[in-house]
């Protein structure tokens, strides 16, 4: 029996991958087809598949064509499927001629021509275009327009912006650029927004009043009750409403969130998340600070997302200690959050005016997971167990911060109409409710009138 294997994506089958599996079923008897998994694909820089891995396998499957299916999940995998498998041929379009010459010293390789005038990218290319705008002065609102060039049905149309750097850069990627954010919106289907957090609301009332999607920096707003209102609004019209921890989109992140909740350390007992900066505090110095978002403002969402996904919202109580540069207490310079839950603690430490390490321990009863600093911008955590023996080790491939994939699963939203935030709506708001309270001083310990060098 001769057998013949072929990989690839197929996102969104067409007629090419059709004739391509006809003729490498031709050339044998058993056809194996290996359709390639997200992460793998990733990595190659296919952030914009547009179907699951699951519904591609199901395309494959429903041509009839292959014999057997398996999942290619790591590079150099095919030759250990050859070896494996016992293949005779392997096979592949002519668009990778060259490519595969290596898989000689196994088996025989042969190119099939390619078909013209289709193929995947051009398939997804015609679903509609998503027109971003983004509006923001700092280095954030760069990452962002920079990383739209890597997302698929996604294209920067305008900026608002009165940074110098960024007008250029909106000038060199010849999108429009605008100091004034209805002439921005006028433009656009979707903006991304990173202000002030005291600014979301109108920003964002604003682009949902006049049909844009919104994809906004953590806190959507600065209370409960306004971020509540704000996703009434985006619901009642149709519209999409994101909150943009990117956090929540680095694969390494999701992951350890799934293997946490599949059980591998047991209960979970206690989390602690740290997450500090000095840069902004020794480039802008005290006078500047007060035009700053504050240290729970910036770092409050991300180090209570994994409290927050793991533990849920219904703590019994929290506790939060300031330490404030000024005597009026209007910039913490720290915050230390205890939550206290039923069965669990939490601990979130966040600062723009200390160092401390960022990183993040979720213990549990049959173990625990460590994620090193900077625990936010994740690619690699381990799990550990008291046999260390047991002990794993993780890392996923981290593309652009987590900007890259929550921008595919934001244009996903506004495409679909259907929800594909990693962050749900109730954390947002508890997220907000707390950033609200602690800069409004409605906690319990404060300690003021600290003062930094
Ligand atoms: N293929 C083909 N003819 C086409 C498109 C694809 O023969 N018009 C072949 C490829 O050479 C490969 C297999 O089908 O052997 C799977 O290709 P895949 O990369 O999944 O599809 P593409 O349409 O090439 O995807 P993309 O546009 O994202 O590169």
């Amino acid at each position: 029996m001769i057998k013949v294997i072929t990989y690839g994506t197929y996102d969104l089958l067409h007629f090419g991958h059709i004739r391509l599996l006809e003729r490498a079923k031709a050339l044998g008897d058993w056809l194996i087809v290996g359709v390639t998994a997200d992460d793998f694909d990733k990595s190659r820089g296919k952030v914009n598949v547009e179907q699951s891995l699951m519904e591609r396998i199901e395309a494959v499957k429903a041509t009839g064509l292959a014999d057997e299916i398996i999942v290619e999940e790591y590079e150099g995998q095919k030759i250990d499927d050859i070896k494996r498998l016992g293949i005779d041929i392997f096979t592949v379009g002519s668009d990778w001629v060259g490519k595969f010459d290596y898989l000689n010293e196994y088996c025989k390789v042969v190119y099939l021509e390619r078909t013209e005038g289709v193929s995947s990218t051009e398939l997804r290319a015609k679903g509609r275009t998503v027109k971003l705008g983004v509006m923001g002065n700092n280095n954030v609102a760069e990452k962002y327009m920079k990383e739209c060039t890597f997302v698929n049905g996604a294209e920067l149309f305008a900026v608002c912006t009165n940074n110098e750097n960024l007008i250029n850069l909106a000038k060199e990627k010849k999108v429009f650029v605008t100091d004034t954010y209805e002439e921005m919106l006028k433009k656009v289907d979707a903006v991304y927004i990173v202000s002030r957090a005291k600014r979301h609301y109108e920003l964002i009332k604003k682009a949902l009043e006049c049909g844009k999607h919104v994809l906004c920096e953590s806190p959507i707003c600065m209370s409960k009750e306004q971020t509540a209102e704000l996703f009434k609004l985006a619901k009642e019209k149709n519209l999409v409403l994101m909150d943009a921890i990117k956090t929540a989109y680095a694969t390494a992140y999701y992951r350890l969130l799934l293997l946490i909740k599949s059980g591998a350390i047991g209960q979970v007992v206690s989390i602690d998340a740290t997450c500090t900066s000095l840069k902004e505090f020794e480039v802008s110095g005290s006078a500047e600070l007060s035009n700053r978002q504050n240290s729970i403002s910036a770092w409050g969402p991300t180090a209570m997302l994994p409290v927050f996904q793991l533990l849920g919202t219904d703590y019994k109580s929290y506790t939060a200690d300031s330490l404030f540069f000024d005597e009026q207490g209007d910039f913490d310079l720290f915050t230390k959050i205890n939550f206290s839950y039923p069965n669990a603690t939490a601990t979130v430490k966040v600062g723009k005016g200390i160092k401390a390490e960022g990183e993040l321990i979720v213990s549990g009863t049959k173990g625990y997971i460590y994620v090193p600093a900077p625990w936010w911008k994740t690619d690699y955590f381990e799990i550990r167990y008291e046999n260390p023996n047991n002990n794993r080790r993780y890392f996923y491939q981290l593309d652009g911060e987590g900007i890259r994939q929550e921008l595919v699963e934001f244009v996903k939203a506004v495409k679909s109409g259907e929800g594909h935030s990693n962050i749900s709506q109730e954390i947002s708001e508890k997220i907000s409710e707390i950033v609200c309270d602690i800069t409004d001083k409605k906690t319990n310990n404060v300690m003021t009138g600290g003062k930094a060098d």
